[in-house]
């Protein structure tokens, strides 16, 4: 099997080859979105939300970022596994960014980290890249800024933000990032990005014209019963199909029918 790598992204936008990318928190699922042959898992800090049930990403620590990206990672033969740097990791200050970057490499076997931001967090960016470790950036709707942004609508609407944008990504790609999320920013926009600059645009709420496209597993395949945004394709509606099964299973117990002999030793 040949595994993908930051460059195999690079030359896939090069290529004009669209880049598909998808999250995961564990081994069972890690294993299952390989299978389906996507190039990127991203281990999201939305591990905060999906997995763990708080309303925004900054709770969730570095250690539970490092737990779920080792169980992604013991399922994945040929994806890219990039991970998140959580809330407080690396905005700080660039050695402590780097600590927590090279702690999600070392114990965490991730390919590679992503951080939210542009200009702010140029010095962490600049000081992981130089120790070898590849960059995701992510720009447009950052939720580790919800409580700046006080909303989770679409993010730079307003030229000085749109301006703001694009610069950063061209800093991105200038400070050695090997790709960038575009998160819920006018398609128009992203458009601008994904042409001025050459390493991949991945979207997520943000067009066609990107580079690639990220979903959350657990919003695409329909488990999120109550989240319908309307960047959202649902492939599947896992969340009826599986209370469906949940209360046949049930029934099943109560009126004796499982185990049957067959069932039984
Ligand atoms: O944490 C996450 O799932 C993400 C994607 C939505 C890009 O950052
Ligand atoms: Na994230």
């Amino acid at each position: 099997i040949k595994k993908i790598t930051t460059e195999t992204l690079r030359k896939m936008k090069f290529d004009n080859d669209k880049i598909s990318m998808i999250t995961a928190y564990d081994f069972t699922t890690a294993k299952m979105v390989d299978a389906g042959g996507i190039d990127a898992v991203l281990v999201g800090d939305s591990a905060a939300n999906v997995m763990a049930g708080f309303e925004t990403t900054l709770p969730i620590t570095l250690d539970q970022m490092i737990y779920h990206t080792q169980c992604v990672v013991r399922g994945i033969d040929r994806a890219l596994v990039v991970a998140d740097l959580p809330f407080g990791t690396y905005q700080s200050n660039p050695e402590k960014a780097l600590e927590s970057a090279v702690r999600m490499m070392k114990e965490g076997g991730a390919h590679a980290v992503k951080i939210e931001g542009g200009k702010e967090i140029e010095e962490s960016i600049r000081k992981i890249v130089n120790a070898g470790i590849p960059v995701m950036g992510h720009l447009g709707l950052t939720p580790q800024s919800i409580y700046q942004f006080g909303t989770y609508k679409v993010r730079a609407k307003e030229d000085a933000e749109a301006e703001k944008l694009i610069s950063d990504a061209k800093l991105l790609e200038e400070l050695g990032c090997f790709a960038v999320v575009l998160e819920k920013i006018p398609a128009d926009l992203a458009k601008k990005v994904t042409e001025a600059i050459t390493i991949p645009t991945i979207g997520i709420g943000a067009g066609a014209n990107c580079d690639g496209q990220v979903l959350v597993y657990h919003d695409m395949v329909g488990m999120n019963k109550g989240f319908s945004p309307k960047f959202l394709r649902r492939y599947l509606d896992l969340y009826t199909e599986i209370t469906g099964a949940v209360a046949q299973y049930v029934k099943d117990v109560k009126s004796v029918d499982f185990p049957n002999e067959s069932e039984s030793y």
